[in-house]
């Protein structure tokens, strides 16, 4: 573990009309990946290819890191991408945070994940989040559009919980007729990987699809409700997380955490995070690109008041009265 900082001590809260206080930020530092999956929101950014590479600086991050920390006290960060593991500075960026964060994690597709695993640990990094959507070679390359990566991801998973970086959250999209028959084996593959690294290690984290970015996969939408109730009547405790009202579930040893962002007012009611992108904007919503908050200089002052300013941009996307007017923001139509 590492040491905790203790009392906050921060100058103020940052907290939205809504009474949302922010209790983490991620941060996108690239819209860059080796893998193309076939549902991906890219962190409700461009797509690759739609835009150039797009790589906010080592400096900022750790700024703005070190400013939501010190004066509001926000202490825990993810980093997402695209893929976060293709900036070769993440370790860097990590090593530079370390002092003035409580909960640094990636979020990533665990490809490079056994070549850095280590390296991110010793620089500070706590745990990572690693997309698995199949443990099935055939599916997984369907997915990803890619081949040949899932015994790399599993060995990247291996050296995770090697290295510590525990617990690994095993993020898997629900995906009607392609994975939905596998929770049961990834619930196993879950108790595995407890049984090499201690119960706990590992959790599974099951997704809703978030079909909105691309409407082909409308398809694609399991049926999140039943599955919920399923995993419900089986489980021997429940708890639920303050982070977007997330529910655990615990069967047989195993925890399921469920993300289940749509049509939740309960989600967006207890949303506490404020997303950064890859160009260095504050993103008050990931399903919104009409209110980014562009930060410029790498300046205090600054970067407090276009927190600030982010923050008075803020409303739950789903639970708003008036939510009549708003659409999810079709990436694909925003050339
Ligand atoms: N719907 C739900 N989750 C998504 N992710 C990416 N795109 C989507 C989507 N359309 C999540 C996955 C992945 C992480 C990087 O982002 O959980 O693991």
């Amino acid at each position: 573990m590492k040491n905790q900082k203790g009392d906050k001590g921060c100058k103020e809260r940052l907290i939205d009309d809504y009474g949302r206080e922010i209790r983490s930020l991620r941060f996108s530092i690239t819209n860059c990946c080796n893998l193309n999956c076939i549902y991906c929101h890219n962190e409700g950014e461009w797509r690759r290819g739609e835009r150039n590479r797009e790589e906010i600086s080592a400096e900022l991050v750790i700024e703005i890191a070190r400013v939501a920390s010190g004066y509001f006290g926000i202490r825990k960060i993810k980093f997402s991408g695209g893929e976060p593991l293709m900036r070769d500075d993440l370790v860097d960026i990590v090593q530079g945070m370390r002092d003035f964060e409580d909960d640094i994690s990636v979020t990533t597709n665990g490809v490079f994940l056994s070549k850095y695993a280590a390296e991110l640990a010793d620089a500070g990094l706590d745990r990572v989040n690693v997309s698995l959507d199949s443990l099935k070679e055939e599916r997984y390359d369907f997915i990803t559009s890619s081949r040949n990566n899932l015994p790399k991801v599993i060995d990247g998973i291996y050296s995770a919980i090697d290295a510590g970086l525990t617990p690994v959250k095993l993020n898997m999209v629900l995906l009607k007729g392609i994975n939905e028959d596998e929770i049961v084996g990834m619930m196993d593959f879950v108790r595995e990987c407890n049984k090499r690294g201690g119960r706990g290690v590992a959790i599974l984290q099951l997704i809703e699809l978030i079909p909105s970015f691309n409407p082909s996969m409308l398809t694609y939408e399991a049926d999140f409700y039943g599955v919920e109730a399923e995993l419900k009547s089986k489980a021997s405790a429940i708890k639920t997380r303050r982070l977007q009202h997330r529910q655990k579930y615990f069967i047989d040893g195993v925890e399921v955490e469920v993300v289940h962002p749509i049509d939740n007012t309960e989600f967006c009611a207890n949303c506490s995070r404020l997303r950064i992108t890859s160009e260095g904007k504050i993103k008050p919503c990931l399903l919104r690109n009409d209110n980014l908050v562009p930060i410029e200089n790498i300046d205090e002052e600054h970067i407090v008041n276009k927190l600030k300013l982010a923050m008075r941009y803020r409303e739950p996307f789903f639970g708003k009265k008036n939510l009549a007017n708003h659409k999810i923001t079709q990436i694909s139509t925003r050339k």
